[in-house]
């Protein structure tokens, strides 16, 4: 194992965590250290080209034996789930290896539990249901190549239902992947617009988990490191992708965020963010950048203190001013980011027509995220929100 690789183990999660220069290919010894001799790798059609996966994948050669899924889609289904499923079964893949964004993490998640019981995933389309899971799960090795989802340390796997056309977020303590491998040099191919819609995804993931009903000192203290994090990273990784400490920092970033959420969920922008992709296909990321300040004014009443202490994280000199005017510095700091980053600022801009925010509003009312998010909101509030950002 290269001297630059480390492992580090959290409270937060079962997941080992993998990371440095070289991770990846220092995951083979570990594969292979837990007698695993057949793995699924499952990503989508753009990583499967990546030098370092081929490299990867070559380096197996002769001690275990991979087998490539390259039909992970952006979003990823539950037909993408099935047939890897079918694949994994028919190789006979001990191991599930997801690599890529948090949809090919995801589907390798799914697609894991699908291997050991043909059509699972058929009976998982119950909104407000808890996933189940009865049989053993094989186990996941989630390699991220953008730093945004965290979806390598949680439980968590979005999946589309093609015959109802709903997106459900799968949630199991057997989809928790058993190692996450973070290598930066994977982040360097993604375009601009992917690394900064990635890096303010786990940045909102951080705001929403800082100041959600469920927060502890615990889920703060990781979200506060990725505010930090981001802050002063991102503007970097913005600038240029090969600068490889900034972008092994972001990848740290989205990885703490998400020890953070995946115990206090997150809130209003998560919440009215999903309306935005479903309806208008605006990146998931983006739609969370446009709409963070204004929910973020919006729960600053709620919790002046925590928004405050964000402020602060965000680079903001709040020495000698009240905490309300501390707060309210928060939101402003983020769209400096925004700004800086290159991001889009307003909805109108990525082409989200006014007369669909009714409908938005109905659907971001229904979401759960609704349930932790510190200030009570109505769907006047919601649609007050959405013009804001208009
Ligand atoms: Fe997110």
């Amino acid at each position: 194992m290269s001297d630059t690789v480390h492992t580090e183990c959290f409270d937060e999660t079962p997941t080992r965590v993998v990371s440095g220069h070289g991770a990846l290919g220092s995951s083979r010894a570990c594969l292979a250290g837990m007698g695993i001799g057949k793995a699924l790798v499952v990503c989508g059609e753009n990583v499967v080209k990546l030098p370092e996966v081929k490299e990867f994948t070559e380096a197996c050669e002769g001690c275990i034996e991979i087998e490539v899924f390259s039909g992970a889609e952006p979003d990823p289904t539950d037909e993408n789930v099935l047939e890897g499923g079918r694949m994994g079964r028919e190789f006979g893949a001990e191991a599930v290896i997801g690599i890529g964004g948090g949809s090919s993490m995801d589907c390798a998640k799914a697609i894991a539990a699908e291997i050991g019981a043909e059509g699972w995933i058929n009976a998982q389309d119950r909104p407000g249901e808890p996933t189940e899971i009865e049989h053993d799960v094989l186990p996941i090795v989630c390699v991220p190549t953008t730093a945004g989802t965290g979806s390598e340390v949680n439980p968590f796997s979005v999946i589309t239902f093609t015959g109802t056309e709903r997106k459900l977020v799968l949630n199991h303590e057997r989809l928790y992947p058993r190692c996450a491998v973070l290598d930066p040099a994977l982040l360097t191919s993604a375009p601009k617009h992917v690394r900064v819609a990635a890096g303010l995804d786990a940045l909102t993931h951080a705001v929403e988990s800082y100041v959600s009903t469920r927060a502890d000192r615990s889920t703060r203290k990781w979200a506060a490191e990725c505010i930090g994090l981001v802050a002063e990273y991102l503007p970097r990784v913005a600038e240029d992708a090969g600068d490889m400490q900034a972008q092994a920092r972001m990848q740290r970033a989205a990885m703490v965020a998400s020890l953070s959420f995946a115990q206090t969920r997150l809130g209003i922008v998560h919440a009215m963010a999903l309306p935005l992709s479903a309806l208008f296909g605006v990146p998931h990321g983006i739609a969370n950048a446009i709409l963070l300040p204004h929910g973020m004014r919006f729960n600053c009443p709620a919790d002046p203190e925590a928004f405050a202490k964000i402020a602060e994280l965000l680079g903001e000199d709040i020495d000698g001013i009240s905490t309300e005017e501390a707060a309210n510095l928060a939101p402003s700091a983020v769209e400096k980011l925004a700004v800086q980053v290159g991001a889009p600022t307003t909805m109108s801009e990525v082409g989200v027509e006014e007369d669909a925010i009714e409908r938005m509003a109905e659907d971001a009312m229904s979401s759960a995220h609704v349930q932790v998010n510190p200030r009570e909101m109505s769907r006047e509030d919601v649609i007050a929100v959405y013009e804001a950002a208009m």
